[in-house]
């Protein structure tokens, strides 16, 4: 099984054949991914509020980034990883970027992803510079919530539909391998989509992008909330809880541990 390689990224938008990517932020589930056909894992920022409770990706630091990032990395997928630059990580300084893109690859990614268009240009050619393959991000940025006033879909004005056509072209020059298009109209991710050579890699933006991603957790039904975009193809909430309340009633009622699960010293064994 080869390694899915940045290239092969493109060579699918040229074939006209859909990529497939999840988020994934530990090693049993990065394991259990890396059997699949999926093209990239995005060890995303989005662990901040799936994995950690936090109420936003604010707060999510290089630290969790590395630690997720490593932890995914140690699974060995054939998948190429993809980490987030957790927000303030790149918009500091060029340098400063430059050096945590470096941290991310340093500890098993193969890629960085960076929200953000126009603006962030000059960090992402440095990066790239660098060496290391960038994954653009426009539509809802969520480390730019405050600015852009909630979790709101992006683009019904022209304006602003413009605005992200202008900031896909933006990355593409700047030199991207793809870019993520997060909650906008679908119309305007068609748009972006035929403005660009790169893999448009889409979520909440319909179905005429080159890709898809979602939240793993999502998808396995493993959230208290879903937004409506998302497809839960497993109801893994439900299962966990049959599971843990059948280990409790066994534990009570003295079913577990059965004679299988320990040790006598008789049993030579
Ligand atoms: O952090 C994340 O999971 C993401 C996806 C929603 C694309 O950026």
């Amino acid at each position: 099984m080869a390694k899915v390689s940045i290239r092969d990224f493109l060579k699918k938008k040229e074939r006209k054949e859909r990529i497939t990517m999840l988020t994934a932020y530990d090693y049993p589930t990065a394991k259990v991914i890396s059997n699949t056909d999926l093209d990239g894992i995005l060890v995303g920022d989005s662990l901040g509020m799936v994995v950690l409770g936090l109420e936003n990706t604010l707060n999510v630091t290089m630290s969790d980034m590395v630690r997720h990032v490593s932890a995914v990395a140690r699974a060995k997928p054939k998948q190429l990883i993809v980490a987030d630059m957790p927000f303030l990580s790149y918009e500091v300084s060029v340098n400063e970027g430059v050096r945590n893109a470096g941290k991310l690859t340093r500890n098993g990614a193969d890629a960085v992803k960076l929200e953000g268009g126009e603006e962030v240009v000059d960090v992402i050619r440095a990066i790239i510079k660098a060496g290391i393959p960038v994954m653009g991000h426009i539509g809802l940025t969520p480390q730019r919530f405050l600015r852009i006033g909630g979790f709101r879909t992006i683009g019904k004005r022209e304006k602003e539909a413009e605005q992200l056509i202008r900031d896909a072209k933006a990355l593409e020059d700047a030199g991207v391998f793809s870019i993520v298009v997060e909650n906008t109209y679908a119309e305007v991710a068609k748009k972006i989509t035929e403005s660009v050579s790169v893999p448009t890699i889409c979520i909440g933006a319909g179905p005429y992008c080159d890709g898809q991603i979602l939240v793993i957790h999502d998808l396995l039904g493993f959230t208290d909330f879903s937004p409506y975009f998302a497809k839960a193809y497993v109801n893994l909430k439900e299962i966990i809880d049959k599971a843990v309340n059948e280990y409790i009633n066994d534990v009570k009622s003295g079913k577990f541990p059965a004679r299988e699960n320990y040790k006598e010293i008789s049993d030579n064994r």
